[in-house]
């Protein structure tokens, strides 16, 4: 890869600030000094210092947001802003991605990362991932929901859900569930419940797959994912 990415991926500032860095003359490979930011590295077979200090490479970052209202899981948007985009630059600089998507008014738990085999493993549909929703439901949602949801529902389209779990948390006019799916058709859960004749008012992700939402975390705030939580991640899947 090239020296610049490298070094900006490791925690050495931005590509401009990488530039400076390397017109100084204090990064080295291989001992050599090297200036141009082209030039081409092997991070785990060559050494690579500054000032004489050796660079540690990473190649993946994994991260977990609370996603607040109002932003969409993209990387890029002409009109909307990103989850990307409330990024510290040095987490950015990984060229890092949301895998899977909540919609916009959707909050809670967001895997950002730029491992594309984790993200194809957990996105795919034969892997049968969990997530689970907590969710506020205009109508009552009864015991029969429970059941329908258990067996599957017809979506709009025609489409039949998965067995899904439906927990009720409060039944009444205003309903307040919790709801886990392993797929992750379009607009699933608020589709789900319209086939049950019910409306979805607020919609929260709480967990997917083995990790569930670290609750320190304010909407709009992200961490990135311990040794442990990414071994059971990638072990999983
Ligand atoms: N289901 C939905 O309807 N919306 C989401 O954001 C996620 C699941």
């Amino acid at each position: 890869m090239r020296i610049d990415k490298l070094l900006a991926n490791s925690g050495y500032g931005t590509r401009k600030e990488v530039k400076q860095l390397l017109k100084k003359g204090v990064v080295c490979v291989e001992g050599v000094p090297v200036k141009d930011g082209k030039t081409h590295v092997e991070p785990t077979n060559q050494s690579v210092t500054v000032h004489g200090e050796e660079v540690h490479y990473r190649e993946f970052i994994y991260l977990m947001m609370n996603k607040p209202q109002g932003v969409i899981s993209a990387t890029e948007d002409t009109r909307d802003e990103t989850v990307i985009d409330l990024l510290e630059i040095e987490d950015a600089v990984f060229e890092p991605f949301p895998i899977g998507r909540l919609d916009k008014d959707t909050e809670g738990f967001l895997l950002i990362s730029n491992d594309g085999k984790l993200a194809h493993q957990l996105l795919s549909p034969k892997k049968h991932v969990p997530k689970t929703y907590i969710a506020t439901v205009r109508g009552e949602v009864t015991e029969a929901d429970v059941e329908r949801f258990k067996v599957g529902v017809t979506l709009d389209d025609g489409y039949v859900t998965k067995p899904a779990v439906l927990v009720i948390k409060e039944s009444g006019p205003i309903s307040q569930i919790e709801l886990t799916i392993t797929e992750g058709k379009f607009h699933q859960v608020k589709r789900m419940f319209e086939a049950v004749g019910k409306k979805v008012t607020y919609l929260k992700r709480i967990s997917m797959g083995p990790l569930a939402l670290d609750e320190t975390l304010e909407l709009g705030e992200y961490r990135e994912l311990t040794d442990e939580e990414i071994e059971l991640l990638t072990s999983l899947y």
